[in-house]
């Protein structure tokens, strides 16, 4: 299954280089192309030689290289693959990627491409525990970049701890996975909403909420991930698109409603968005005035239950409606009778009482609630509630359709 695909390895400069050898070879092994970047750091500790032998492929390094570019530009470069693996990332390189720095060849690749990128990181432990690397990589995962590692164990540099660049067999994995094998929501449709709305007061005013974007966003990556074919229908947000999703941007919940609609049919919809239960009645066509300073009456109207309506939408109903169910106290109890009452599949509830630091926070704290009972979540990660709920959106949709005959 790796055979006849292409791999852009971007080798940057860590002890851990040695271990690409082995990758390219294995890639090899399998009928993978491989074509690389070695940086000025990378070439410290592995010869441009090495590296090409094993690849059988000349060995890139110089951004400004005339007889490179002559060749093979270096946007080329970086499209020319399926995958980019940067193996080992360094602290620096990781830093770079972040920033958008195109300042050599492999930085200035990772940000002209349009492909996917797997990041093996590799550096001391307290580089890795450091926030700078932490906020580096948490920025990266919630752009779509994939990783693998490090490790925990023994450091070259004598320390213990993680940040051992993860070994050539488990990054191999990590390819085979990204290349199809592991697509168990292939062939499905998903339909995922996220962020807040916006609804309009006057042209220049609005009703809005604090919503960051950021679970719903990452749902919509991770079953795009498995294969689904996703669709993101958000109110505005600062994320970037997600990689592989067909974004939708609205802005009010009738938009909102109006967009998923069109979605339709999917197999699974997930209402991740914090849609405003209100709009403004009538909106002003111009900026209302202060006059003599008495503020104005606004009347609000009650907005469409998106998550209600794809619940109810008959035969055009997904067959697994989830909604999320943000709680400051009593959570199960109330996520329960939402459940009911928005006549949905599955509520994940999460605890947004002030001091959890979850609403627009990076984590998230969920139990799971179906038909037949609460499952509870340890805390994570936004990405590992993301993960973690697509996988079981695939067995779910799975044993449906073996239930139904489908
Ligand atoms: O009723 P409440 O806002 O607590 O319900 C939360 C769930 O319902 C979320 O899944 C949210 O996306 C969805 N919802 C919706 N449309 C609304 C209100 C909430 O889809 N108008």
């Amino acid at each position: 299954m790796l055979a006849g695909k292409r791999i852009l390895l971007i080798i940057s400069g860590g002890i851990a280089a040695y271990k690409c050898l082995e990758l390219i070879r294995r890639l090899r092994e399998r009928g993978t192309a491989v074509r690389c970047i070695l940086t000025k750091a990378g070439g410290q500790f592995v010869t441009p030689l090495a590296v090409s032998a094993l690849s059988e492929d000349k060995v890139y390094g110089e951004l400004f290289s005339l007889t490179d570019e002559a060749e093979m530009g270096h946007i080329q470069l970086s499209r020319d693959a399926d995958l980019l693996v940067v193996a080992p990332a360094t602290a620096d390189l990781l830093a770079r990627m972040a920033t958008g720095r195109a300042d050599d060849l492999a930085s200035t690749a990772l940000l002209a491409t349009d492909k996917p990128v797997l990041v093996a990181p590799a550096m001391n432990v307290r580089m890795w525990e450091h926030a700078a690397t932490k906020a580096n990589m948490a920025l990266l995962v919630e752009r779509g970049v994939m990783t693998v590692g490090p490790n925990e164990g023994e450091m070259a540099c004598g320390e213990y701890g993680l940040g051992r660049m993860a070994e050539a067999a488990e990054i191999l994995t990590a390819i085979e996975a990204y290349f199809g094998t592991d697509a168990p929501l292939s062939g499905r449709r998903a339909l995922v909403t996220s962020g807040p709305t916006v609804e309009a007061i006057d042209p220049v005013r609005y009703l809005a909420n604090r919503s960051s974007g950021r679970q719903g966003h990452a749902i919509a990556l991770a079953l795009a991930r498995l294969g689904a074919e996703t669709t993101l229908v958000s109110g505005p947000t600062r994320l970037d698109d997600p990689p592989g999703v067909q974004v939708v941007a609205v802005e009010s919940a009738e938009e909102m409603l109006a967009a998923c609609q069109a979605a339709l049919p999917v197999e699974v919809a997930v209402c991740a968005a914090a849609v405003s239960d209100w709009r403004v009645k009538t909106q002003s066509g111009q900026k209302l005035k202060k006059n003599g300073g008495a503020p104005p009456q606004i009347e609000l109207a009650v907005n469409p239950d998106i998550l209600a309506s794809l619940s109810a939408a008959g035969n055009k109903r997904p067959r697994l409606v989830v909604g999320f169910a943000a709680e400051t106290e009593k959570v199960v109890a109330h996520a329960k009778a939402k459940l009911k009452s928005k006549g949905c599949d599955w509520i994940l509830a999460n605890d947004v009482s002030p001091g959890t630091g979850i609403f627009g926070g990076a984590d998230n704290l969920i139990h799971l609630i179906d038909g037949s009972g609460v499952e509870d979540w340890p805390r994570m990660t936004k990405q590992e509630v993301a993960e973690r709920l697509a996988r079981r959106i695939a067995g779910a949709l799975d044993s449906i359709s073996g239930s139904s005959g489908a």
